[in-house]
């Protein structure tokens, strides 16, 4: 009698536990054309990849058109007039004031900084004391790149088994430099393709289970709950890139996060494989090499930066606020 009361409270609290998995994700904040500068502060220190950049501060970057609302979003630029910027050529890096550990990410981005020579734009999270907070590159691409590779970083013990999207040691090869990562293949995800059709909208899901990463073209099918505020990862399909699995516990490696959009020249990505780029190399001055040539290349060509820019309708973020949390169930019987 005990035992068959005790199962079928049991399965009651398991169901529970099932429909708490499946919670519903609400909004906990918006960015966009109304607020965006007010949730974002403008980082102007010296960039921390080395890059041949002087971030602005928000008063210069609004003052100088670097920054501010245009097109009913957010615009985000470099300096494309000055020949040869002492210092490095003007650009802006913005670093979410909230920070986030876990939870659903959207960002509905109109255009993104059109591929050009020594330059390395990106769209990325990270946490403090890096890597050991963790960092998720969503968009990033140097030189001529044509799509986006999606890569974690983290302090050593993370690692995903290798499955079609992504493999290996984030940590690798222990400096925290290379980290874990896949080139999306889809040259819609970035650049050039991506401007063509009006950008398109990235997610990140990050739970203690997974960080999955989607990305829906303008041109659709973009999932109709994305607008209504309603959404459910479940019903979207595969992403774009998923990390998972047994050798990665995500809630030690990843925690406060603030949301990044930056645009930075040659540094320890760009300038470092410039020469790599048969692009960049043809058009680079023969009398210097590498990153010499990768600034001098910046420097002197303004005009290659005027489609420089990023165009972001919105940043959301949601919290699983909509549903019982999952907890593990108390023992009720002795
Ligand atoms: C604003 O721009 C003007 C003209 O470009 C310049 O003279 C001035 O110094 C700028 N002010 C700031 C605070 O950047
Ligand atoms: C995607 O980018 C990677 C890294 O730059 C490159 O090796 C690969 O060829 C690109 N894929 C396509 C389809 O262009
Ligand atoms: C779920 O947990 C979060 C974080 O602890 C909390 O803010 C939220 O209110 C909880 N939701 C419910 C329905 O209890």
């Amino acid at each position: 009698m005990t035992f068959t009361n005790s199962l079928i409270r049991l399965s009651g609290l398991l169901s529970l536990a099932a429909s708490a998995q499946a919670a519903a994700y609400a909004v906990q904040d918006t960015f966009d054309q109304t607020n965006f500068f007010e949730g974002f502060d403008f980082f102007s220190g010296q960039d921390p990849t080395n890059g041949f950049v002087k971030y602005s501060s928000a008063i210069h970057a609004n003052n100088a058109s670097l920054a501010g609302y245009a097109n009913n979003g957010i615009y985000l630029g470099v300096d494309y007039e000055s020949v040869n910027p002492a210092g490095g050529r003007a650009s802006v890096r913005v670093n979410s004031k909230a920070s986030y550990t876990k939870g659903l990410f959207i960002a509905d981005i109109a255009h993104q900084p059109a591929p050009a020579c020594g330059q390395w734009p990106a769209f990325w999270t990270f946490g403090p004391n890096w890597p050991s907070s963790g960092e998720i590159d969503i968009i990033e691409g140097v030189n001529m790149d044509t799509n986006t590779t999606i890569t974690l970083h983290t302090s050593k013990g993370c690692s995903f088994s290798k499955d079609s999207f992504s493999s290996g040691d984030c940590n690798a090869p222990g400096s925290g430099t290379t980290g874990c990562g896949a080139p999306t293949g889809n040259l819609q995800t970035f650049g050039t393709g991506f401007n063509e059709i009006g950008g398109g909208i990235y997610a990140l899901e990050w739970t203690s289970q997974a960080i999955k990463i989607f990305f829906f073209p303008r041109t659709g099918p973009i999932p109709t709950d994305i607008a209504s505020d309603t959404p459910d990862p479940t019903t979207w399909g595969a992403p774009a890139a998923q990390f998972s699995g047994s050798g990665c516990n995500i809630d030690e490696h990843f925690m406060n996060h603030q949301i990044v959009f930056d645009t930075t020249f040659c540094g320890d990505w760009a300038g470092k494989v410039f020469n790599d780029d048969p692009v960049c190399k043809a058009k680079a001055n023969t009398k210097s090499t590498g990153m010499a040539a990768c600034q001098a290349y910046v420097a002197n060509n303004p005009a290659d930066f005027k489609d420089s820019y990023w165009l972001i309708n919105s940043v959301k973020v949601y919290s699983e606020g909509g549903a019982l949390n999952k907890t593990t169930p108390k023992r009720f019987t002795s």
